[in-house]
This record gives C-alpha cells, sequence and structure tokens, in this order.
C-alpha cells in the first residue's frame, strides 16, 4: 500500500514547493492536481470550450493528451497534445480559467481516477485543494498550509516577476482573492480543511521551518521510525 501525504490549501501558501521537496526528500511520487485543473482550463480554452458547458469538459477531462516529465535539471514540464505549456500553465489567466472549470462537480469527478491512479509505490504526495477532503480520505498525513492573503500574493507576485510576467501587486492581491473565494464557496469540493487535517500558517515561516514542521509530523505519525533533516 503506498502511504499517502496530502497537502491542501489557498493559493500561494507554500504547496507546491513544500510538496515536490518532499517528494524528493522521501523518494514519493507527487500530483500537483492543480496541474490537471490548469491543463483542463488551457484545453478547454484551445478548443473554444465555454467553462460552463459541463459535457464538453468532462469528454475533454478524461480524453486529453496530458503529460508530466521530469527535465534533467529536476523542474517538471507540462504536456498538453504533445505541445510544451508549462508556462502558460503558470498565468494567473490560466489559474482562473482552471479555477471556473474546476467549480463544476461532475467535471471534477471526471478526473477523480486521473489523481487516484497516481498513488503508486512507495508513497505519494498529493497538492491540491480537495485531496484530503475528497480525492484520498484515507492518506496516512493530511496537512493544510495556509498564509495571510497578503503574504500569498507577494509570493505570487515574486514567483510570476521571476518568470518574466507583467503584473501588479494590487491586481493580483484582488485576483488571488477572487480565485479564493470562488474556490472556498463552491458546492463542488470547497477548499475546506479536512476534519483530520493538521493546519500550518506559513506568513512567518521559512521554507525551511515549513519543511522541517512536515517532516517531524510524518514521524509523530509513525511514518518513519526517524528523517534525518
Ligand atoms: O493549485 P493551483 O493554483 O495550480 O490550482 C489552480 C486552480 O485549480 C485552483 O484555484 C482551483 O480552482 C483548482 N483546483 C481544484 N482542486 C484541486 C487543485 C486545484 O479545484 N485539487
Amino acid at each position: 500500500m503506498p502511504i499517502i501525504i496530502t497537502i491542501d490549501g489557498p493559493s500561494g501558501a507554500g504547496k507546491g514547493t513544500i510538496s515536490r521537496m518532499l517528494a524528493k526528500k522521501l523518494g514519493f511520487h507527487y500530483l500537483d492536481s492543480g496541474a490537471l485543473y490548469r491543463l483542463l482550463g488551457l484545453a478547454a480554452e484551445r478548443h473554444r470550450v465555454a467553462t460552463d458547458n459541463t459535457k464538453a469538459l468532462i469528454t475533454l477531462a478524461e480524453h486529453m493528451d496530458i503529460r508530466f516529465e521530469t527535465t534533467s535539471d529536476g523542474d517538471f514540464k507540462s504536456l498538453l497534445e504533445g505541445e510544451d505549456v508549462t508556462k502558460a500553465m503558470r498565468t494567473e489567466t490560466t489559474a482562473s480559467l482552471a479555477s471556473q472549470v474546476a467549480s463544476h462537480l461532475n467535471v471534477r469527478a471526471a478526473l477523480l481516477k486521473r489523481q487516484q491512479h497516481f498513488a503508486t509505490d512507495p508513497g505519494l504526495i498529493a497538492d491540491g485543494r480537495d485531496m484530503g477532503t475528497v480525492v484520498f480520505p484515507d492518506a496516512a498525513l493530511k496537512i493544510y498550509l495556509t498564509a495571510s492573503i497578503e503574504e500569498r500574493a507577494q509570493r505570487r507576485y515574486k514567483e510570476l516577476l521571476e518568470k518574466g510576467e507583467d503584473v501588479s501587486l494590487p491586481a493580483l492581491v484582488e485576483q488571488v482573492r477572487s480565485r479564493d473565494e470562488r474556490d472556498m464557496s463552491r458546492d463542488a469540493s470547497p477548499l475546506i480543511p479536512a476534519a483530520d487535517a493538521v493546519e500550518l500558517d506559513t506568513s512567518e515561516l521559512s521554507i525551511q521551518e515549513v519543511m522541517d514542521t512536515v517532516l517531524n509530523l510524518t514521524v509523530v505519525k509513525g511514518l518513519f521510525a526517524s528523517i534525518h533533516q
């Protein structure tokens, strides 16, 4: 049985960074479920499917040709219909499309199996919004990462600037706020911590401090006898 660790939370809380580091440290597989929704949003845009056309979105979700690859320097690459869309996927425009297609229950259901297939030995770090509540309810350890809206927008701002995107901080605060609101208030798998999740506010913590806390939790939960940090 693969060991599953879920890391959920709003955008910019540090889920991606921590999940990737943890997967590397433990030698586990990594599921970036947000990437699936982003790819679906992009696929919908490219095939001119409206974000409320659930029937067509379900067909796309079930059949879209996607691939994740790891480059020689350890970076992750995403391919949609054979095309490298790693950069296009990370824009706030694509994030908003993702959040719109993700609001439909039957579209989410169409992606459920695809996500569960990532759970193979020795284990999986699953990063998203509903990993602990819906996709892997029996996960061995569930973590819910948060941070203040200002801190999360700042992090996103830095990340996008580094990628050469032209963004304004106030506009970004607004985009992050409205995406979170949609993710938290939707009927289908809203963003909420699982009842048995450990909540961690990362506003004042460094990446290393978050990593240390999470690694300690894996030991406390009895998943590993000890982990050399
Ligand atoms: O995590 P990321 O920012 O890439 O996610 C993009 C969008 O995909 C989120 O705002 C959310 O609407 C959706 N999503 C989701 N469930 C997940 C992961 C992402 O609804 N498990």
